[in-house]
């Protein structure tokens, strides 16, 4: 259902890659409640993706960029600017990758040049696109900034590699630069941590299908999906929350204040059945 949330609205989303992506979602129903919009990926992901699709759904220009690059971000907010006749309202990072988990390196076997590809791609090109469009003066007062983030930037998470690094600066970065901002422009800037979501990067990060799972039975809610999250994001982008900012917002269904869940334990003490089972098994069949 569409509430006009968006009527008069201009942003830039990036990161739709395919029809699983968040941004791809987050743009259609941003597209549905009345918001105008750029679209834009790395030069590969035009390559490798659907996004032209997209374009046509929500009536939007693609412009690349790779967003660790400062003259592909300058050229994209320009860009923008002339498409929207003036400076636009809200910016989706919709962006992650590690090649550290790409290349099924562990977190205690980095490869440091791919550490630091990891934290370029997936977090310091949060600051460099709110830098860039700072300096280019691009964003209306009040508006609003949204990186996607997960929570193991503040718990650990088998398997989630040094992408947990880089989302715990790209959270502390909505921090720092929320205050620059929001003194300045009265511009919002927040980080939703989102459940495990199936999606070309999701996955990617080892064990996801378990680790799905296992977020899905310890979360009261259960996990939220890609549709919700986008709805949770037009929620930001819109008039009703102007005064929320510098915040890592939990999009989890629950999971990040559960301990244990009565839905997961059970499925612990089977299997802890099954290994006494084995126990009781393997002393019988010694005996005989
Ligand atoms: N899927 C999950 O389980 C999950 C959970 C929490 C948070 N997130 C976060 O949500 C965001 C979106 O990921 P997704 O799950 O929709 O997967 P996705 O693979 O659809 O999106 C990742 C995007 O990053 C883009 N990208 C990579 N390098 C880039 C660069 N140099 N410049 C510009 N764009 C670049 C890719 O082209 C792709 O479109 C990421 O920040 C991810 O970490 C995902």
């Amino acid at each position: 259902m569409a509430y006009n949330l968006l009527k008069g609205k201009k942003g830039i989303i990036f990161g739709a890659l395919n029809d699983m992506s968040i941004a791809w979602k987050v743009a259609e129903r941003a597209a549905e409640e009345g918001a105008e919009l750029v679209l834009t990926n790395a030069p590969f992901a035009m390559r490798l993706g659907s996004v032209d699709e997209l374009a046509k759904t929500c009536n939007a220009p693609v412009i690349p960029a790779d967003a660790t690059k400062i003259e592909d971000l300058e050229n994209l907010i320009n860009k923008s600017k002339e498409h929207f006749g003036g400076k636009f309202d809200f910016i989706l990072h919709s962006i992650g990758m590690s090649p550290n988990v790409r290349k099924g390196r562990t977190y205690d076997d980095t490869n440091y040049d791919y550490f630091l590809k990891t934290l370029d791609v997936s977090a310091l090109s949060f600051h460099k696109v709110l830098q860039t469009a700072r300096k280019l003066d691009a964003i209306n007062n009040w508006g609003s900034v949204i990186g996607l983030s997960y929570v193991a930037s503040e718990r650990t998470m088998y398997g989630y590699n040094d992408m947990a690094d880089a989302k715990a600066l790209l959270e502390s970065i909505a921090r720092s630069f929320g205050y620059i901002y929001g003194r300045e422009r009265k511009i919002r800037i927040n980080t939703i941590s989102q459940s495990p979501t199936m999606t070309t990067a999701g996955q990617g990060v080892m064990g996801f299908d378990g680790l799905m799972d296992f977020s899905n039975r310890m979360s009261p809610l259960g996990n939220a999906d890609g549709d919700e999250c986008a709805d949770y994001c037009l929620a930001l982008f819109s008039d009703l929350t102007r005064k929320v900012t510098m915040q890592n917002l939990y999009h989890d269904g629950g999971f990040s204040s559960m301990g244990m869940s009565h839905r997961a334990m059970s499925v612990y003490n089977r299997n802890l059945e099954d290994i006494n089972d084995c126990k009781e098994l393997q002393k019988k069949v010694k005996k005989d």
